[in-house]
Protein backbone atom coordinates (compact mmCIF):
# COMPACT_ATOMS: atom_id res chain seq x y z
CA UNK A 1 0.00 0.00 0.00
CA UNK A 2 3.22 2.31 0.47
CA UNK A 3 3.57 2.40 -3.56
CA UNK A 4 -0.19 4.01 -3.32
CA UNK A 5 -1.33 7.80 -1.56
CA UNK A 6 -1.28 7.06 2.20
CA UNK A 7 -4.95 7.66 2.31
CA UNK A 8 -6.54 5.40 -0.38
CA UNK A 9 -9.63 3.60 1.04
CA UNK A 10 -8.78 -0.21 2.09
CA UNK A 11 -11.24 -1.50 -0.58
CA UNK A 12 -8.45 -1.17 -3.14
CA UNK A 13 -6.25 -2.86 -1.38
CA UNK A 14 -7.00 -6.55 -2.52
CA UNK A 15 -7.18 -5.06 -6.09
CA UNK A 16 -4.09 -3.28 -6.10
CA UNK A 17 -2.53 -6.79 -4.80
CA UNK A 18 -4.02 -8.56 -7.51
CA UNK A 19 -2.91 -6.70 -10.15
CA UNK A 20 1.04 -6.05 -8.64
CA UNK A 21 1.11 -9.75 -7.52
CA UNK A 22 -1.46 -11.78 -9.94
CA UNK A 23 0.10 -15.28 -8.71
CA UNK A 24 -1.22 -14.40 -5.72
CA UNK A 25 -4.45 -14.30 -7.13
CA UNK A 26 -7.28 -17.34 -7.77
CA UNK A 27 -9.05 -16.11 -10.47
CA UNK A 28 -12.07 -14.15 -8.24
CA UNK A 29 -10.58 -14.25 -4.59
CA UNK A 30 -7.37 -13.87 -2.76
CA UNK A 31 -6.42 -15.26 0.80
CA UNK A 32 -5.12 -12.22 2.97
CA UNK A 33 -2.99 -12.28 6.35
CA UNK A 34 -3.13 -8.65 7.76
CA UNK A 35 -2.44 -9.69 11.05
CA UNK A 36 -2.14 -7.36 13.06
CA UNK A 37 -4.10 -4.81 11.34
CA UNK A 38 -6.90 -6.94 10.51
CA UNK A 39 -8.77 -10.32 11.00
CA UNK A 40 -7.61 -12.73 8.08
CA UNK A 41 -9.51 -11.83 5.09
CA UNK A 42 -10.85 -13.88 1.96
CA UNK A 43 -11.62 -11.11 -0.31
CA UNK A 44 -14.26 -12.46 -3.22
CA UNK A 45 -14.69 -10.49 -6.56
CA UNK A 46 -16.56 -13.61 -8.61
CA UNK A 47 -19.91 -12.47 -8.76
CA UNK A 48 -21.28 -16.25 -8.08
CA UNK A 49 -18.99 -17.28 -5.42
CA UNK A 50 -20.05 -13.22 -3.98
CA UNK A 51 -23.82 -14.85 -4.12
CA UNK A 52 -22.67 -18.54 -2.45
CA UNK A 53 -22.39 -16.15 0.84
CA UNK A 54 -24.97 -14.06 0.27
CA UNK A 55 -27.47 -15.16 -1.49
CA UNK A 56 -27.63 -18.97 -1.73
CA UNK A 57 -26.80 -18.85 1.82
CA UNK A 58 -26.56 -15.52 4.02
CA UNK A 59 -23.12 -16.21 6.64
CA UNK A 60 -23.54 -14.08 9.66
CA UNK A 61 -21.58 -10.75 9.56
CA UNK A 62 -18.42 -11.15 10.78
CA UNK A 63 -18.12 -10.50 14.55
CA UNK A 64 -15.91 -7.57 13.91
CA UNK A 65 -18.50 -5.63 12.42
CA UNK A 66 -20.55 -5.75 16.15
CA UNK A 67 -17.13 -4.89 18.21
CA UNK A 68 -17.26 -2.03 15.92
CA UNK A 69 -20.68 -0.89 16.33
CA UNK A 70 -21.45 -2.11 20.15
CA UNK A 71 -20.38 1.53 21.96
CA UNK A 72 -22.86 3.13 19.39
CA UNK A 73 -26.15 1.35 19.28
CA UNK A 74 -25.09 -1.50 21.99
CA UNK A 75 -26.08 -3.65 18.53
CA UNK A 76 -30.06 -3.05 18.74
CA UNK A 77 -30.02 -2.43 14.99
CA UNK A 78 -30.96 -3.92 12.23
CA UNK A 79 -27.68 -3.88 10.63
CA UNK A 80 -25.78 -5.47 13.38
CA UNK A 81 -29.06 -7.33 14.24
CA UNK A 82 -29.42 -11.45 13.23
CA UNK A 83 -31.98 -14.48 13.44
CA UNK A 84 -35.40 -13.94 14.23
CA UNK A 85 -34.57 -10.27 15.60
CA UNK A 86 -33.71 -8.64 12.87
CA UNK A 87 -36.10 -10.59 10.46
CA UNK A 88 -39.06 -9.26 12.83
CA UNK A 89 -37.34 -5.60 12.43
CA UNK A 90 -36.60 -5.62 8.75
CA UNK A 91 -40.60 -6.39 8.54
CA UNK A 92 -41.73 -3.90 10.58
CA UNK A 93 -39.53 -1.26 8.45
CA UNK A 94 -39.73 -2.51 4.94
CA UNK A 95 -43.23 -0.46 4.59
CA UNK A 96 -40.92 2.81 4.62
CA UNK A 97 -39.07 1.90 1.67
CA UNK A 98 -42.29 0.70 -0.79
CA UNK A 99 -41.80 3.13 -4.18
CA UNK A 100 -45.90 4.38 -2.87
CA UNK A 101 -44.60 5.70 0.54
CA UNK A 102 -41.40 6.92 -0.56
CA UNK A 103 -43.62 9.14 -3.33
CA UNK A 104 -45.79 10.06 -0.93
CA UNK A 105 -42.48 11.91 1.03
CA UNK A 106 -41.30 13.52 -2.20
CA UNK A 107 -42.85 16.61 -1.63
CA UNK A 108 -41.05 17.06 2.40
CA UNK A 109 -37.43 15.94 0.29
CA UNK A 110 -37.82 18.70 -2.86
CA UNK A 111 -37.97 21.05 -0.13
CA UNK A 112 -34.50 19.88 1.37
CA UNK A 113 -33.46 19.26 -2.19
CA UNK A 114 -34.31 23.40 -2.81
CA UNK A 115 -31.75 24.41 -0.40
CA UNK A 116 -28.72 22.10 -1.59
CA UNK A 117 -29.45 23.49 -5.31
CA UNK A 118 -29.19 26.89 -4.06
CA UNK A 119 -26.21 26.29 -1.81
CA UNK A 120 -24.96 24.87 -5.73
CA UNK A 121 -26.11 28.23 -7.08
CA UNK A 122 -24.81 30.50 -4.30
CA UNK A 123 -21.30 28.01 -5.54
CA UNK A 124 -21.57 29.59 -8.83
CA UNK A 125 -22.81 32.93 -8.14
CA UNK A 126 -19.01 33.29 -5.55
CA UNK A 127 -16.69 31.04 -7.50
CA UNK A 128 -15.90 29.48 -4.76
CA UNK A 129 -14.69 26.26 -5.42
CA UNK A 130 -16.99 23.65 -3.65
CA UNK A 131 -16.38 20.91 -1.82
CA UNK A 132 -19.92 18.51 -3.21
CA UNK A 133 -19.66 16.13 -0.99
CA UNK A 134 -19.79 18.08 2.20
CA UNK A 135 -22.44 19.66 0.25
CA UNK A 136 -24.31 16.64 -0.67
CA UNK A 137 -23.78 15.05 3.12
CA UNK A 138 -26.31 17.99 4.55
CA UNK A 139 -28.63 16.99 2.08
CA UNK A 140 -29.06 13.73 2.32
CA UNK A 141 -28.96 13.66 5.83
CA UNK A 142 -31.52 16.12 5.56
CA UNK A 143 -33.44 14.40 3.59
CA UNK A 144 -33.24 11.37 5.57
CA UNK A 145 -34.63 12.89 8.52
CA UNK A 146 -37.72 13.42 6.40
CA UNK A 147 -38.19 9.66 5.71
CA UNK A 148 -37.56 8.45 9.32
CA UNK A 149 -38.60 11.39 11.33
CA UNK A 150 -40.65 13.50 9.60
CA UNK A 151 -38.56 16.24 10.88
CA UNK A 152 -36.76 19.37 9.12
CA UNK A 153 -33.45 19.05 10.54
CA UNK A 154 -31.88 21.92 8.70
CA UNK A 155 -28.12 20.60 8.82
CA UNK A 156 -27.81 22.26 4.96
CA UNK A 157 -28.29 25.81 7.02
CA UNK A 158 -27.11 25.56 10.91
CA UNK A 159 -25.45 23.18 13.27
CA UNK A 160 -28.08 20.45 14.05
CA UNK A 161 -27.09 18.78 17.42
CA UNK A 162 -28.18 15.03 16.56
CA UNK A 163 -25.87 15.14 13.46
CA UNK A 164 -22.64 16.55 14.83
CA UNK A 165 -23.02 14.20 17.43
CA UNK A 166 -23.63 11.34 15.18
CA UNK A 167 -20.61 12.89 13.30
CA UNK A 168 -18.09 12.52 16.12
CA UNK A 169 -19.62 8.96 17.27
CA UNK A 170 -18.35 7.42 13.37
CA UNK A 171 -14.67 9.17 14.25
CA UNK A 172 -14.84 7.18 17.22
CA UNK A 173 -15.62 3.99 16.02
CA UNK A 174 -12.68 1.15 16.19
CA UNK A 175 -12.20 -0.12 12.31
CA UNK A 176 -8.60 -1.42 12.62
CA UNK A 177 -5.62 -1.51 14.02
CA UNK A 178 -4.01 0.98 11.59
CA UNK A 179 -1.58 3.51 13.59
CA UNK A 180 -3.85 6.33 13.28
CA UNK A 181 -7.19 4.38 14.51
CA UNK A 182 -5.36 2.66 17.92
CA UNK A 183 -4.05 6.30 18.79
CA UNK A 184 -8.02 6.99 18.32
CA UNK A 185 -9.25 3.74 19.97
CA UNK A 186 -6.63 4.00 23.42
CA UNK A 187 -6.66 7.57 23.83
CA UNK A 188 -8.61 7.42 27.75
CA UNK A 189 -11.11 9.65 27.09
CA UNK A 190 -12.64 7.87 24.16
CA UNK A 191 -15.84 5.98 26.30
CA UNK A 192 -16.60 8.94 28.18
CA UNK A 193 -16.68 10.72 24.60
CA UNK A 194 -18.78 8.20 22.92
CA UNK A 195 -21.14 8.11 26.45
CA UNK A 196 -21.63 11.89 25.76
CA UNK A 197 -22.69 11.78 22.12
CA UNK A 198 -25.01 9.10 23.02
CA UNK A 199 -26.40 11.16 25.57
CA UNK A 200 -27.06 13.83 23.15
CA UNK A 201 -28.83 11.56 20.22
CA UNK A 202 -30.88 10.61 22.91
CA UNK A 203 -32.06 13.57 24.29
CA UNK A 204 -32.16 14.77 20.90
CA UNK A 205 -34.36 12.31 19.81
CA UNK A 206 -36.70 11.47 23.13
CA UNK A 207 -39.32 14.15 22.51
CA UNK A 208 -39.61 12.98 18.88
CA UNK A 209 -40.53 9.98 20.12
CA UNK A 210 -42.64 10.63 22.87
CA UNK A 211 -44.35 13.73 20.63
CA UNK A 212 -45.19 11.10 17.90
CA UNK A 213 -46.60 7.99 20.44
CA UNK A 214 -49.12 10.99 21.77
CA UNK A 215 -50.06 12.06 18.11
CA UNK A 216 -50.55 8.18 17.28
CA UNK A 217 -52.67 7.43 20.92
CA UNK A 218 -54.29 11.10 19.34
CA UNK A 219 -55.62 9.62 16.09
CA UNK A 220 -53.31 12.33 14.58
CA UNK A 221 -50.87 10.24 11.99
CA UNK A 222 -49.54 11.81 9.24
CA UNK A 223 -50.04 8.95 6.79
CA UNK A 224 -46.64 8.50 5.95
CA UNK A 225 -44.54 5.44 6.76
CA UNK A 226 -41.16 6.50 8.63
CA UNK A 227 -39.11 4.56 10.36
CA UNK A 228 -40.28 6.26 13.91
CA UNK A 229 -43.84 5.95 13.05
CA UNK A 230 -43.65 2.11 12.32
CA UNK A 231 -41.61 1.36 15.34
CA UNK A 232 -44.08 3.51 17.30
CA UNK A 233 -47.46 1.80 15.74
CA UNK A 234 -45.70 -1.94 17.03
CA UNK A 235 -44.72 -0.61 20.37
CA UNK A 236 -48.04 0.39 20.51
CA UNK A 237 -50.09 -2.68 18.76
CA UNK A 238 -48.11 -4.81 21.49
CA UNK A 239 -48.73 -2.90 25.03
CA UNK A 240 -51.28 -4.75 26.76
CA UNK A 241 -54.77 -3.22 26.30
CA UNK A 242 -54.79 -2.04 30.32
CA UNK A 243 -51.00 -0.47 29.48
CA UNK A 244 -50.60 3.85 30.06
CA UNK A 245 -48.10 4.88 27.18
CA UNK A 246 -44.82 5.55 29.39
CA UNK A 247 -42.03 4.50 27.10
CA UNK A 248 -40.27 2.18 28.50
CA UNK A 249 -36.39 2.54 28.33
CA UNK A 250 -36.02 -0.33 26.24
CA UNK A 251 -38.22 0.50 24.00
CA UNK A 252 -36.73 4.20 23.46
CA UNK A 253 -33.08 2.26 23.17
CA UNK A 254 -33.57 0.49 20.61
CA UNK A 255 -36.63 3.19 18.30
CA UNK A 256 -33.04 5.40 19.18
CA UNK A 257 -30.00 2.77 18.06
CA UNK A 258 -32.22 2.12 14.87
CA UNK A 259 -32.69 5.29 13.71
CA UNK A 260 -28.98 6.41 14.21
CA UNK A 261 -27.85 3.21 12.33
CA UNK A 262 -30.33 4.04 9.63
CA UNK A 263 -28.47 8.12 9.61
CA UNK A 264 -25.42 6.90 9.24
CA UNK A 265 -25.84 4.06 6.94
CA UNK A 266 -27.62 6.13 4.48
CA UNK A 267 -26.09 9.88 4.61
CA UNK A 268 -22.33 9.28 3.28
CA UNK A 269 -23.38 6.61 0.97
CA UNK A 270 -25.63 8.48 -1.41
CA UNK A 271 -23.75 11.41 -0.72
CA UNK A 272 -20.48 10.37 -2.43
CA UNK A 273 -22.63 8.64 -5.00
CA UNK A 274 -23.99 11.47 -6.35
CA UNK A 275 -20.29 13.50 -6.14
CA UNK A 276 -19.82 10.38 -8.89
CA UNK A 277 -22.63 10.80 -10.88
CA UNK A 278 -21.51 14.92 -11.23
CA UNK A 279 -17.88 13.96 -11.86
CA UNK A 280 -18.25 11.28 -14.31
CA UNK A 281 -21.34 13.35 -15.97
CA UNK A 282 -18.37 16.09 -16.49
CA UNK A 283 -15.96 13.51 -18.49
CA UNK A 284 -18.05 12.66 -20.02
CA UNK A 285 -19.67 15.32 -22.18
CA UNK A 286 -21.61 13.33 -25.03
CA UNK A 287 -23.26 10.79 -21.81
CA UNK A 288 -24.42 14.61 -20.02
CA UNK A 289 -26.01 15.71 -22.95
CA UNK A 290 -28.14 11.93 -23.45
CA UNK A 291 -29.01 12.74 -19.77
CA UNK A 292 -30.10 16.05 -20.13
CA UNK A 293 -31.94 15.50 -23.32
CA UNK A 294 -33.86 12.72 -21.48
CA UNK A 295 -34.65 15.72 -19.15
CA UNK A 296 -36.17 17.39 -21.85
CA UNK A 297 -38.49 14.69 -22.86
CA UNK A 298 -39.67 13.31 -19.75
CA UNK A 299 -40.10 16.69 -17.44
CA UNK A 300 -40.77 19.46 -20.14
CA UNK A 301 -37.99 21.63 -21.49
CA UNK A 302 -38.46 24.43 -19.01
CA UNK A 303 -36.75 23.70 -16.51
CA UNK A 304 -38.21 26.24 -13.90
CA UNK A 305 -41.25 23.76 -13.59
CA UNK A 306 -39.47 20.68 -12.82
CA UNK A 307 -39.77 20.85 -9.28
CA UNK A 308 -43.34 21.22 -9.38
CA UNK A 309 -43.62 18.66 -11.68
CA UNK A 310 -42.12 16.11 -9.50
CA UNK A 311 -43.28 17.23 -6.22
CA UNK A 312 -47.02 16.51 -7.57
CA UNK A 313 -46.08 13.36 -9.98
CA UNK A 314 -43.40 12.05 -8.09
CA UNK A 315 -44.01 9.03 -10.38
CA UNK A 316 -42.23 10.58 -13.31
CA UNK A 317 -38.61 9.90 -11.68
CA UNK A 318 -39.43 6.07 -12.65
CA UNK A 319 -39.40 6.83 -16.28
CA UNK A 320 -35.66 7.71 -16.56
CA UNK A 321 -33.80 5.02 -17.98
CA UNK A 322 -30.78 6.53 -18.43
CA UNK A 323 -30.86 8.79 -15.65
CA UNK A 324 -30.76 5.64 -13.63
CA UNK A 325 -28.05 3.73 -15.84
CA UNK A 326 -25.84 7.29 -15.01
CA UNK A 327 -26.29 6.39 -10.91
CA UNK A 328 -26.11 2.92 -11.86
CA UNK A 329 -22.72 3.66 -13.22
CA UNK A 330 -21.74 5.70 -10.56
CA UNK A 331 -22.36 2.92 -8.11
CA UNK A 332 -20.11 0.50 -10.08
CA UNK A 333 -17.24 2.37 -10.80
CA UNK A 334 -17.53 4.14 -7.13
CA UNK A 335 -18.99 1.95 -4.81
CA UNK A 336 -18.98 3.24 -1.30
CA UNK A 337 -18.87 0.02 1.11
CA UNK A 338 -18.81 -3.85 0.64
CA UNK A 339 -20.11 -6.49 2.91
CA UNK A 340 -18.21 -8.44 5.50
CA UNK A 341 -19.52 -11.83 6.55
CA UNK A 342 -17.93 -14.67 8.83
CA UNK A 343 -16.59 -17.75 7.56
CA UNK A 344 -17.39 -21.53 9.01
CA UNK A 345 -16.21 -24.72 9.48
CA UNK A 346 -18.30 -26.38 7.09
CA UNK A 347 -18.64 -23.49 4.29
CA UNK A 348 -16.74 -23.66 1.19
CA UNK A 349 -16.54 -21.35 -1.43
CA UNK A 350 -16.83 -23.15 -5.30
CA UNK A 351 -15.28 -21.88 -8.32
CA UNK A 352 -18.04 -22.10 -10.80
CA UNK A 353 -15.95 -22.94 -13.32
CA UNK A 354 -13.37 -24.89 -11.85
CA UNK A 355 -15.46 -26.63 -9.67
CA UNK A 356 -12.42 -26.32 -6.77
CA UNK A 357 -13.02 -25.48 -3.23
CA UNK A 358 -12.21 -23.17 -0.72
CA UNK A 359 -12.01 -23.04 2.65
CA UNK A 360 -13.65 -20.46 4.88
CA UNK A 361 -13.29 -21.14 8.39
CA UNK A 362 -11.50 -18.55 10.33
CA UNK A 363 -11.54 -15.97 7.45
CA UNK A 364 -13.65 -12.68 7.03
CA UNK A 365 -15.64 -13.26 4.03
CA UNK A 366 -15.09 -9.69 1.99
CA UNK A 367 -18.07 -9.34 -0.91
CA UNK A 368 -15.49 -6.50 -2.43
CA UNK A 369 -18.02 -4.92 -5.06
CA UNK A 370 -15.24 -2.33 -6.26
CA UNK A 371 -13.39 -5.62 -7.43
CA UNK A 372 -16.41 -7.69 -9.22
CA UNK A 373 -17.78 -4.26 -10.84
CA UNK A 374 -14.39 -3.03 -12.38
CA UNK A 375 -13.67 -6.47 -13.83
CA UNK A 376 -13.18 -7.25 -17.48
CA UNK A 377 -14.17 -10.65 -17.97
CA UNK A 378 -17.97 -9.36 -16.46
CA UNK A 379 -18.08 -5.98 -17.71
CA UNK A 380 -17.46 -5.32 -21.18
CA UNK A 381 -15.52 -2.54 -21.28
CA UNK A 382 -15.29 -2.07 -17.65
CA UNK A 383 -13.42 1.12 -16.73
CA UNK A 384 -15.77 3.49 -19.33
CA UNK A 385 -18.63 4.97 -18.11
CA UNK A 386 -21.67 4.22 -19.92
CA UNK A 387 -25.18 4.51 -18.97
CA UNK A 388 -26.35 2.36 -22.05
CA UNK A 389 -25.19 -0.76 -20.83
CA UNK A 390 -28.08 -0.67 -18.25
CA UNK A 391 -31.05 -0.71 -21.21
CA UNK A 392 -28.46 -3.27 -23.45
CA UNK A 393 -31.17 -6.22 -23.70
CA UNK A 394 -30.20 -9.88 -23.20
CA UNK A 395 -27.43 -10.78 -25.99
CA UNK A 396 -27.17 -7.70 -26.51
CA UNK A 397 -22.90 -7.03 -26.37
CA UNK A 398 -23.13 -4.58 -22.61
CA UNK A 399 -25.90 -6.67 -21.62
CA UNK A 400 -25.38 -6.58 -17.74
CA UNK A 401 -24.77 -10.28 -16.04
CA UNK A 402 -26.38 -11.04 -13.49
CA UNK A 403 -24.71 -10.96 -9.94
CA UNK A 404 -22.35 -8.71 -11.00
CA UNK A 405 -23.69 -5.15 -9.78
CA UNK A 406 -23.93 -5.42 -5.85
CA UNK A 407 -23.60 -2.04 -4.25
CA UNK A 408 -26.34 -2.54 -2.32
CA UNK A 409 -25.24 -6.25 -1.83
CA UNK A 410 -27.60 -8.86 -2.78
CA UNK A 411 -29.51 -11.61 -0.58
CA UNK A 412 -31.59 -11.34 2.44
CA UNK A 413 -29.34 -8.51 3.77
CA UNK A 414 -29.28 -6.20 1.19
CA UNK A 415 -29.64 -2.49 1.53
CA UNK A 416 -33.27 -1.33 2.82
CA UNK A 417 -32.81 2.17 1.68
CA UNK A 418 -31.89 1.14 -2.15
CA UNK A 419 -34.91 2.31 -3.61
CA UNK A 420 -34.99 5.37 -1.49
CA UNK A 421 -31.88 6.11 -2.35
CA UNK A 422 -32.43 6.00 -6.08
CA UNK A 423 -35.03 7.91 -5.96
CA UNK A 424 -33.72 10.55 -3.86
CA UNK A 425 -30.60 11.04 -6.78
CA UNK A 426 -32.86 10.95 -9.60
CA UNK A 427 -34.40 13.96 -8.25
CA UNK A 428 -31.56 15.80 -7.24
CA UNK A 429 -30.05 15.18 -10.89
CA UNK A 430 -33.53 16.30 -12.55
CA UNK A 431 -33.32 19.14 -10.48
CA UNK A 432 -30.05 20.36 -11.64
CA UNK A 433 -27.80 18.77 -14.64
CA UNK A 434 -29.53 21.28 -16.81
CA UNK A 435 -29.71 24.55 -15.23
CA UNK A 436 -25.74 23.81 -13.91
CA UNK A 437 -22.40 22.80 -14.75
CA UNK A 438 -20.35 21.25 -12.10
CA UNK A 439 -16.66 20.69 -13.13
CA UNK A 440 -14.07 18.92 -10.66
CA UNK A 441 -11.37 21.02 -9.68
CA UNK A 442 -8.47 19.09 -8.02
CA UNK A 443 -5.01 20.60 -7.23
CA UNK A 444 -2.52 20.28 -10.20
CA UNK A 445 -0.51 18.27 -7.82
CA UNK A 446 -3.39 16.02 -6.52
CA UNK A 447 -2.65 12.12 -6.79
CA UNK A 448 -4.08 9.77 -8.91
CA UNK A 449 -5.06 6.68 -8.54
CA UNK A 450 -5.63 4.45 -11.84
CA UNK A 451 -5.15 7.89 -13.51
CA UNK A 452 -8.21 9.07 -11.57
CA UNK A 453 -7.91 11.84 -8.64
CA UNK A 454 -11.27 11.53 -7.27
CA UNK A 455 -10.08 8.38 -5.85
CA UNK A 456 -11.92 6.78 -3.01
CA UNK A 457 -10.29 7.54 -0.06
CA UNK A 458 -10.73 6.59 3.68
CA UNK A 459 -11.42 9.94 5.84
CA UNK A 460 -11.30 10.46 9.54
CA UNK A 461 -14.47 9.47 10.99
CA UNK A 462 -15.78 7.69 7.74
CA UNK A 463 -16.51 3.93 7.16
CA UNK A 464 -17.57 4.02 3.98
CA UNK A 465 -15.01 5.13 0.73
CA UNK A 466 -15.46 8.98 0.19
CA UNK A 467 -14.11 11.57 -2.94
CA UNK A 468 -10.44 12.39 -2.21
CA UNK A 469 -10.93 16.06 -1.36
CA UNK A 470 -14.53 16.03 -0.31
CA UNK A 471 -14.72 15.79 -4.61
CA UNK A 472 -13.58 19.91 -5.04
CA UNK A 473 -15.86 21.55 -7.84
CA UNK A 474 -16.02 24.75 -9.85
CA UNK A 475 -20.00 25.40 -10.51
CA UNK A 476 -21.42 27.35 -13.96
CA UNK A 477 -25.21 28.01 -14.19
CA UNK A 478 -25.62 27.10 -17.86
CA UNK A 479 -27.68 30.22 -19.65
C1 LIG B 1 -26.10 4.85 -2.52
C2 LIG B 1 -26.48 4.68 -1.28
C3 LIG B 1 -26.32 3.40 -0.49
C4 LIG B 1 -25.45 2.36 -0.64
C5 LIG B 1 -24.38 2.19 -1.71
C6 LIG B 1 -25.75 1.39 0.40
C7 LIG B 1 -25.10 0.17 0.55
C8 LIG B 1 -25.45 -0.78 1.48
C9 LIG B 1 -24.82 -2.07 1.60
C10 LIG B 1 -23.69 -2.61 0.73
C11 LIG B 1 -25.42 -2.73 2.63
C12 LIG B 1 -25.06 -4.12 3.19
C13 LIG B 1 -24.12 -3.91 4.35
C14 LIG B 1 -23.62 -5.19 4.99
O1 LIG B 1 -23.79 -6.28 4.46
O2 LIG B 1 -23.02 -5.09 6.08
C15 LIG B 1 -26.42 -1.85 3.18
C16 LIG B 1 -27.24 -2.16 4.25
C17 LIG B 1 -28.10 -1.25 4.83
N1 LIG B 1 -28.42 0.00 4.37
FE1 LIG B 1 -27.69 0.90 2.69
N2 LIG B 1 -26.77 1.87 1.17
C18 LIG B 1 -27.17 3.09 0.66
C19 LIG B 1 -28.19 3.89 1.10
C20 LIG B 1 -28.96 3.63 2.21
C21 LIG B 1 -30.03 4.47 2.70
C22 LIG B 1 -30.53 5.75 2.02
C23 LIG B 1 -30.49 3.90 3.86
C24 LIG B 1 -31.58 4.33 4.81
C25 LIG B 1 -32.11 5.49 4.91
C26 LIG B 1 -29.72 2.68 4.07
C27 LIG B 1 -29.88 1.82 5.14
C28 LIG B 1 -29.30 0.58 5.25
C29 LIG B 1 -29.57 -0.35 6.33
C30 LIG B 1 -30.47 -0.09 7.55
C31 LIG B 1 -28.83 -1.50 6.06
C32 LIG B 1 -28.84 -2.81 6.86
C33 LIG B 1 -29.96 -3.69 6.30
C34 LIG B 1 -30.11 -5.05 6.94
O3 LIG B 1 -29.10 -5.64 7.37
O4 LIG B 1 -31.24 -5.53 6.96
N3 LIG B 1 -28.81 2.55 3.05
N4 LIG B 1 -26.42 -0.68 2.45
Amino acid sequence: MAKYPGDIHGQYMPLLLAKDHPELEVPGLMYIDLWPIAPPMLAVFHPDMMAQFTQITSLPKHPSLASEFRPFTQLNDLLNMSGERWKMWRGIFNPAFSVKNISSLMPSFIEEIDVFVDRLKGAAESGEILRLEDAAIGCTTDVIGRAILDVRLHCQTRKNELQEALRRQIALLWISNAPDQLVMALNPLRPFRMWNNNRIMKNYLRPHIERRIQEYLNGQSTGHNTILSLATKDFLSRRDSSGGVEVDERFLDIVIAQIKVFMFAGHDTTATALSYCYYLLSKNPSTLATLRAEHNTVLGRDTSTTRAQIATSPTLLNQLPYTTGVIKEALRLFPPVGSIRKGQPDFYLTHPDTGKRFPTDGFMLFSLSLGVQRAEEFWPRATEFLPERWLAKEGEQLHVRKNAWRPFEHGPRNCIGQELAQIELRAILALTVRDMDIEPAFPDDSPAVWGEKAYQVMEVGMITGHPKLGMPVRIKMRV
